[in-house]
């Protein structure tokens, strides 16, 4: 019997279910290379530690961008060492894989992420959109002919999408998403406040005080960073309204995105997603207010899912043990 796995290669995480054991894995996208040796360093937490701040020899990537595999040798590296965790390899030899990829993701990366899971040790892999194994996972009824929403918006890709009958009716990618809000915040406090910080420091900024509405004060936050002008170490104290203000502009695009895939959908099912709501999912659910903006923006209900984080890999195991549940044919192809 083949053994069956489940892979959520994200931007920022990446995720592992396998028939034993669920969610396995969860590991920040990154690892380290010795460019001398070509050698894996280090893998995912202590690998993104290193982004930035590695000796010479020593090249620190993060493999996915947006969603999609950006450097292939890296990501299948990443991979392989990922499969040779315990509770996987104890278990089986050569996995057959479902990865999540983004919707409409064209035929040249689809091949890449193919090739990335058949290099990282994969036996077979076959490909189903994040944003329906999302919804699967937050527990939407992905089969049934009632129209539902959902909206995953995860570190580099947001997918809105409409489902119904197992297949997707509408849906909209979003190259905006944590990261991107991040980036917004690093502009706003070098315009601001004359104050150059990280990506790690903005990010920090983001979850630890970060709101997406005006009703949400998470207080204030000391940080260090460059002074602008001088150049010099700088430290100031940051304030939960004017990470709101940084962020607000950019959370517009998600807006646009949900009242453009209303609009895409037949009235019946339109109705049925006014009826019952939009579901959102991925790590920025998590995000303060936002499912309140949402509401605000677009009319429709928000309902945040149970752990936002793992909806697409518990998603994944969903359509792997049903995969009835996905309309279209699942095509395992074999290296
Ligand atoms: N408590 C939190 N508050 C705000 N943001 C959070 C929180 N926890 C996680 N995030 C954000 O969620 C994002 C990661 O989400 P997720 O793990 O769903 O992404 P991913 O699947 O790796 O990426 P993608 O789906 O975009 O390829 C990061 O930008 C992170 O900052
Ligand atoms: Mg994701």
């Amino acid at each position: 019997m083949a053994y069956m796995v489940g892979l959520d290669m994200g931007t920022t995480y990446t995720r592992i279910w396998t028939q034993d054991g669920g969610v396995v894995l969860r590991c920040p996208s990154a690892a380290a290379i010795d460019s001398e040796t070509h050698k894996l360093v280090a893998l995912g937490a202590k690998a993104k530690e290193m982004l930035g701040k590695t000796p010479q020899d020593i090249l620190a990537y993060r493999p996915i961008r947006e969603g999609l595999v950006s450097e292939f040798e890296v990501a299948a590296r990443m991979l392989r060492a990922m499969f040779r965790n315990k509770q996987i390899t104890s278990t089986f030899n050569r996995p057959v894989v479902l990865l999540a990829t983004p919707y409409r993701i064209n035929q040249v990366h689809q091949l890449a992420a193919e090739n990335t899971v058949f290099e990282g040790g994969a036996r077979a892999v076959a490909q189903v959109p994040a944003v329906f194994a999302a919804a699967a996972g937050a527990g939407l009824r992905v089969s049934s002919p009632r129209g539902s929403m959902i909206l995953n918006m995860g570190g580099g890709i947001s997918e809105i999408a409409v489902i119904s009958s197992g297949g997707i009716i509408a849906a909209h990618s979003i190259k905006v998403a944590g990261e991107r809000l991040d980036s917004a915040v690093i502009s706003y406090l070098k315009q601001r406040r004359n104050l150059i910080v990280g990506d790690a420091t903005a990010e920090d900024l983001r979850v630890s005080i970060g709101s997406c509405d005006k009703s949400i004060d998470r207080g204030s936050m000391k940080v260090y960073g460059r002074n602008a002008r001088t150049g010099l170490a700088s430290c100031q104290e940051i304030y939960s309204a004017e990470i709101r203000e940084a962020i607000t502009p950019t959370l517009t695009a998600i807006m646009k995105g949900v009242a453009a895939v209303l609009e895409d959908v037949p009235p019946e099912i339109a109705s049925d997603v006014y009826d019952f709501g939009l579901m959102l999912s991925g790590g920025c659910a998590h995000m303060p207010g936002l499912a309140d903006a949402i509401r605000k923006a677009t009319g429709l209900r928000v309902t945040v899912a149970r752990n936002p984080r793992d909806c697409v890999i518990n998603g994944l195991g969903r359509l792997i043990q049903h995969p009835e549940l996905w309309g279209g044919a699942l095509e395992y192809r074999l290296k």
